[in-house]
């Protein structure tokens, strides 16, 4: 089968990742067309996937958009559109990976005759999008997909409430490689040496610097728990969310954390830095659609403690494989942050459970066979 995927982001994040997962298998034959250029394509590049920047102008909308914001983009993509329309005639399949790629998929499908696969990565939910972009997706996949791949239950559900099609939607969950997550004791010894992490207990946050993934109630919650509780912030803002990172500066400032809270930036090193640490923490305060981070930080044997909204229930049981919280409560979260402390036996043996369960339900082999049955079953 030859796919056209279309995704809107330069940069590389967690649908984006995704989507390198589930290209690879149809490589030979499919093209990854972007609408900004940036890292994510270096990415598509490293792993011999074909890929194309489509545009390099931007496009205005954003998730917040009212109407007449979309219209004014709509006119904005219509070179795009165009462009997409010619180059999908040599492919049997359009599969759109987010937003953006969906409206633009959506328009080359009806006007190609081209199928459209939508593989959506968010909950359709007032709290992460504006009226306007919740009913121009769900019109659009309601009307042009022939299918919906939701990355968890809990996005397949907001979809459904949100007026979505019940019969064109299948859950299918990001997959991984387990031996990627397997890493080499000297080199994590080196590691710790870099960052100056030895005899601390370390807490990792691996998500992109933005309000919504909650690193603000990490930081309060540290403040909290013993001196020798150290934290790693892994990621950078990639979407434009520079007063947050102003924000939390000014906060690690006023509680001085600075010797408590190293803020690393963008890493290509993930399971690598999360063997370095002796906790997991995932914040977000808005629910989590699926939530890579958790998952392979399960991979790694790692205890994660991880905001109990949306997908994230779908991947962790607390007590068995990781720890939930309440989002948003930072005392919450120093209490569970003070029992990885203190109670070390149990602790090693739920991150010992969450490997195990991680390892046999993501397994990107298994993945890619149930998108290859969905894909082969409908077209
Ligand atoms: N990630 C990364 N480098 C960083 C921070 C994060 O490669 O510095 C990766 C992380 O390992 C995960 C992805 O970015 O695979 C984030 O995906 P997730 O589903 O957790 O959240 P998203 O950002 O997609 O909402
Ligand atoms: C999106 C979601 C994230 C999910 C990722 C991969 O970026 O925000 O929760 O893990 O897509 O499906």
């Amino acid at each position: 089968m030859r796919i056209f995927f279309l995704d809107q982001s330069g940069k590389p994040g967690g649908a984006e990742l995704c989507l390198i997962d589930i290209a690879k298998p149809y490589s030979h034959r499919a093209l990854v067309g972007l609408f900004a250029d940036g890292a994510f394509k270096d990415l598509l590049e490293q792993n011999h996937i074909p890929v194309e920047v489509l545009t390099t102008q931007t496009i205005q909308v954003r998730k917040e958009s009212s109407l007449v914001q979309g219209l004014k983009s709509l006119r904005q993509l219509a070179p795009l559109i165009t462009k997409v329309i010619k180059k999908v005639r040599e492919y049997d399949l359009i599969y759109a990976n987010t937003q953006k790629a969906l409206v633009v998929g959506a328009l080359a499908s009806f006007f190609s005759r081209r199928p459209l696969v939508y593989h959506l990565h968010d909950i359709l939910s007032i709290e992460h999008f504006s009226q306007t972009n919740l009913r121009i997706a769900i019109n659009l996949a309601n009307r042009c997909a022939s299918l919906v791949i939701a990355n968890s239950q809990a996005s397949k559900t907001a979809f459904i409430q949100a007026g979505g099609r019940s019969d064109i939607i299948e859950v299918v969950y990001n997959g991984f490689d387990p031996k990627i997550y397997r890493t080499n004791e000297s080199e994590i010894n080196k590691l710790q040496q870099e960052l100056g992490l030895q005899g601390k207990f370390v807490v990792g946050h691996f998500s992109r610097l933005a309000p919504w993934k909650g690193q603000h109630i990490l930081i309060d919650a540290i403040a909290k728990c013993p001196q020798e509780v150290t934290v790693i912030l892994v990621g950078d803002a990639l979407f434009g969310e520079q007063d947050y990172v102003k924000q939390l500066q000014q906060q690690v400032a006023d509680l001085e954390l600075e010797n408590r809270v190293k803020f690393l930036g963008f890493r290509s090193d993930i399971p690598q830095l999360m063997a370095t640490c002796d906790l997991v923490a995932h914040t977000s305060t808005s629910p989590e659609p699926f939530g890579r981070v958790i998952v392979e930080a399960m991979l790694c044997g790692k205890p994660v403690v991880a905001a109990k909204a949306g997908g994230v229930m779908e991947l962790v049981e607390h007590g068995l494989n990781g720890f939930l919280v309440t989002p948003g409560e930072p005392q919450e979260l120093a209490q569970v942050i003070i029992t990885c402390l203190q109670e070390t036996e149990i602790t090693a043996t739920i991150a010992n459970n969450a490997r195990t369960s991680a390892s046999r339900r993501f397994d990107v082999a298994t993945i890619n066979q149930q998108i290859a049955q969905l894909l082969s079953q409908r077209f």
